[in-house]
């Protein structure tokens, strides 16, 4: 028996249940979908499964605006649907992870309607309700006075800006007041200053937890609490937010991310999911790595669980960029933390487009990220190294897209910004045939990638080399191995330029990588005992040497 608990040996796999498969026949990914392919993911060998939102939805930013948190939205099954899901998942020995949207939800939901629809109903302080100019108004005007000044300067109340770029104050006219929105406009913020709030989004998170779930992944958990007194945010020098900083448009994000109430919270989450036994939280946070690691709590016991990290997104592919990445890691989440891995979502680039479209890297960047010490977080497809897709973003369903009708594409390109998430959200390709096996439908809701004839699972089934095949191989690996879940790492140096190479090690076991990030084949002084993984390399005869191919890797005990 080991001390690690389940959560930080674990592995993860994203699923976007509008795109995974179709059971019945309407273009749309669904729950029974999901339940039909658990098999597949079963025998590929991930322990954990999270699965983004399918609760009740108006779908404007595709379940990430929540109009019901305890149901289902029809197109993906009923409360019914869940329960057998989170079922299914358990008689297979798996885990399932649920998507949390705390931070706001759809403006179609009940609880938003009526906040808005008076100043003095029971919800109407649940979300963020403000005047205009507020300084100004509350001295000198009365409540009626303030809705004609509202409505005739149409000045926001302070200067805060979203995180897709402008004031992320709107007007309601019915109260003569704005509401915040972190996000887009028709997903306003809740207000969790207020204990009816906290107490009821707490509640929701136990209900699902009653039901078995065994943790949350959670939606841009650092912009829950915002400044209670609403105060400017300073000036920045920066134009662009980055992975390290949001702040960004030549504002710092002070007041409206990373308050110190969002870590009280991330502490008060925990607590409430102990009180289930051993739960998974996985924050959607970003700043810079000191900051992430504050959600986590200073021991093991009162933060999250997990972080994710994602300045990583944007790695680059060689050995000196991933040794780096493993250094800051290790020194930000030593034992008994645990880094989480994580190269794509349903937010970004496919790490394949990072790889410009080869093949022989992604299956390296596999081999790197199901043995490093951390969680891995795979988004469903990059399995089978799925590509982005290419659409106009005049026709894209994701609201984002239409945010920049003038920003030409390149600039988007240059700055590695995904703008339309529809690209990266096209069906699961199972195999050659229409629809790539996902949907009997004439028309899927986003349309198959092309290179589905190529890409998919049951021809990379049958094929020992393919980026799948690999996937399957180093899972087995891993799951089989306990040094490779939960064992230390050290670096290891003497190695020729461009390959990079780690030990994992747990009491006598001890488990060698060896991954070239060079195009170029190296050769090189080695021994070893035992070889359980062979990336395009070979062995020589004495075994005490190692020849890598270009972007070849070699696991050894
Ligand atoms: C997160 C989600 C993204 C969503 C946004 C608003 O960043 O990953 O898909 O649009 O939050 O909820
Ligand atoms: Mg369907």
């Amino acid at each position: 028996m080991t001390s690690v608990p389940w959560y930080h040996k674990t592995t993860i796999y994203q699923i976007y249940p509008r795109s995974f498969y179709d059971s019945d026949g309407d273009g749309i990914g669904d729950l029974q979908g999901i339940i039909q392919k658990l098999d597949y993911l079963h025998e590929l060998g991930f322990e954990t499964l999270w699965i983004s939102p399918f609760f009740s939805s108006p779908q404007a930013d595709f379940g990430y605006d929540i109009s019901n948190y305890t149901d289902v939205a029809p197109e993906y099954g009923t409360l019914s649907d869940a329960l057998q899901l989170i079922d299914e998942v358990h008689q297979r020995g798996m885990r399932i992870v649920f998507d949390m949207v705390m931070n706001h939800t759809s403006e179609e939901h009940p609880w938003f309607k009526e906040s808005r629809s008076s100043h003095n109903n029971p919800k109407a302080d649940w979300y963020l309700w403000r005047d205009h100019l507020p300084s100004r108004a509350e001295r000198t005007l009365s409540e009626g006075e303030v809705e004609v000044e509202a409505k005739r300067h149409g000045k926001v109340p302070n200067n805060w800006l979203s995180v897709t770029g402008g004031s992320g104050w709107h007007y309601a006219p019915e109260r003569g007041q704005y509401f915040w929105s972190s996000f887009l406009p028709f997903q306003p913020d809740l207000n969790y200053r207020s204990p009816e709030v906290k107490q009821t989004m707490l509640d929701m998170v136990r209900f699902w937890l009653g039901k078995g779930v065994d943790g949350f992944r959670l939606d841009i958990f650092n912009y829950i609490y915002k400044d209670a007194e609403f105060r400017d945010n300073p000036f920045s020098f920066k134009l662009f937010p980055s992975e390290e900083d949001y702040s960004g448009f030549f504002q710092e994000s002070k007041y409206t991310v990373n308050l110190p109430e969002s870590f009280e919270f991330a502490r008060e989450f925990r607590n409430t999911c102990n009180e289930f036994g051993e739960r998974l939280s996985v924050g959607e946070v970003t700043g810079g790595r000191k900051v992430l690691r504050k959600f986590l709590g200073d021991d093991t016991n009162n933060g999250l669980t997990l972080v994710f990290d994602f300045a990583m997104m944007n790695f680059k592919f060689t050995a000196e960029y991933f040794h780096k990445l493993i250094r800051e890691m290790e020194e930000h989440y030593p034992s008994p933390f645990m880094p989480v891995y994580v190269f794509s979502n349903h937010d970004r680039h496919r790490s394949i487009y990072l790889l410009k479209n080869d093949m022989r890297k992604t299956k390296l960047l596999a081999l790197f990220q199901l043995t490093v010490r951390g969680v891995p977080c795979v988004y469903y497809g990059e399995e089978i190294g799925m590509a982005d897709s290419r659409f106009a973003f005049a026709t894209a369903l994701d609201p984002i897209a239409h945010k920049f009708p003038f920003v030409p594409r390149f600039i988007f390109d240059r700055m590695g910004v995904l703008i339309n998430r529809d690209e990266v959200r096209t069906p699961m390709q199972w195999d050659a045939t229409h629809n790539a096996g996902f949907s009997s439908a004439k028309k899927t809701w986003l349309p198959v990638h092309e290179n589905f004839p190529s890409i998919n699972v049951e021809k990379e089934s049958a094929d020992q080399g393919s980026l799948l095949s690999t996937v399957r191989a180093v899972m087995k690996i891993r799951n089989r191995e306990q040094a490779l879940q939960e064992g230390s790492l050290e670096l290891l140096g003497n190695l020729p330029n461009g390959v990079l190479g780690y030990a994992r090690k747990l009491g006598n076991e001890k488990i060698i990588v060896l991954l070239n990030f060079d195009r170029q084949e190296k050769q090189f002084q080695f021994e070893s005992s035992e070889y359980l993984f062979k990336l395009s390399s070979h062995d020589d005869a004495t075994q005490k040497a190692i020849r890598l191919d270009g972007f070849g890797g070699i696991i050894v005990k």
